[in-house]
């Protein structure tokens, strides 16, 4: 029986021997053939969707939050908080529910995706909301977790990008080789930086005898890396990664450097129309951040054109169910009849 990426992957894991592992089955994500999308964009190259948004609380943060909370119980921890765009407190919630803990979220008001907060609430986490953006709110949240006995589960805990790496680890084992490109949404970082990660190590253990090229996007108005500086007042649809000074920038940044790859932009509207396209195209729903990896797709091509013999893996991180509203929003009102 599956027992989640802390048990399938323990010998890459800095895991205690004796910790209590706290799971909800994450991982073991689906590698899923753009095919019909390909075709009909003209792409030649192999190219698959990882669907974290299959996770357990429907998004790629479970995969590192089963390290993180396993870790913190493991050294007596009784309460966990972050700051968060929506997904990480959803999955912060829900793996301290299962380990018996108390879990604070501090989001800011207003900009998160109705089922994100719906499952803070629903997990009995404590929520808080600030008049201020992600930003502002993890600076808090380190102040706080800097004070006083709570442990602190972002990605600049270590077991987070620790536990995201599986997922690297994954697409290796499912296609017996690393992909060619790895397309990532980029928002507070955490993901690219455990994606790398996790691509070298296992190529270092002889898993794997390439390395992608990491090629992450940002959001046009939440584009800091791109840039080359703080955005004060990031704004994007894509809530999930409206950020404006990444915590992890410099490993960023490192990631796309050493493997070769970019970082660059793509527009709420491109983000909208590649998330409608791979809903109608190819029956997978995302959410509109995860769908910058397929935006970021069309543009590359573009510019670059991908041969048939390559292989993309595009990250879809959140599930489109997270944000309701703003599917209803982009699509035609249903008939009266
Ligand atoms: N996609 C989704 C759906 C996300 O929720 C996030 C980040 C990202 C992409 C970007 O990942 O931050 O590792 O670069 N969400 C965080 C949160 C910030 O609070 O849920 P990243």
């Amino acid at each position: 029986m599956y027992k989640g990426v802390v048990h399938r992957y323990r010998d890459h894991l800095p895991v205690d021997a004796a910790a209590r592992v706290i799971t909800l089955l994450e991982g073991d994500t689906p590698l899923i053939p753009l095919d019909n999308l390909r075709r009909r964009l003209g792409i030649p190259a192999r190219w698959y969707a990882k669907f974290e948004g299959l996770n357990p609380t429907g998004s790629s943060k479970d995969g590192g939050m089963t390290m993180a909370i396993t870790a913190a119980g493991a050294a007596g921890a009784k309460v966990v908080m972050c700051a968060s765009t929506g997904n990480t407190s959803a999955s912060a919630a829900a793996y301290a529910a299962q380990a018996g803990m108390i879990c604070c979220v501090l989001i800011p008001e207003g900009k998160i995706a109705l089922g994100k907060l719906a499952q803070a609430m629903m997990h009995s986490a404590m929520v808080l909301q600030i008049e201020g953006n992600f930003d502002e709110a993890l600076t808090v949240t380190r102040q706080i977790t800097d004070s006083y006995p709570v442990t602190l589960v972002n990605s600049i805990n270590p077991f987070r990008i620790e536990g995201q790496k599986t997922a690297a680890f994954e697409i290796v084992d499912t296609l017996g080789e690393a992909p060619d490109y790895h397309f990532i949404p980029v928002g507070n970082a955490g993901n690219i930086t455990a994606y790398w990660k996790g691509y070298k190590e296992y190529e270092k253990a002889g898993k794997s005898t390439v390395l992608p090229k990491m090629i992450g996007w940002q959001a046009e108005g939440a584009a800091p890396i791109v840039r080359g500086g703080r955005v004060l007042h990031p704004e994007t649809v894509a809530t999930a990664i409206r950020i404006g000074n990444p915590a992890s920038w410099e490993r960023a940044v490192a990631a796309r450097d050493e493997s070769g790859g970019h970082i660059g932009m793509v527009s709420d509207d491109q983000m909208t129309e590649a998330q409608k396209l791979l809903a109608s195209a190819n029956g997978i729903f995302c959410e509109p951040a995860s769908a910058a990896s397929v935006a970021g797709v069309i543009r590359y091509h573009a510019e670059h054109p991908f041969r048939k013999d390559e292989v993309i893996v595009s990250t879809l991180t959140g599930h489109g169910l997270k944000d309701p509203n703003r599917a209803i929003e982009i699509s035609p009102a249903p008939a009266k009849v």
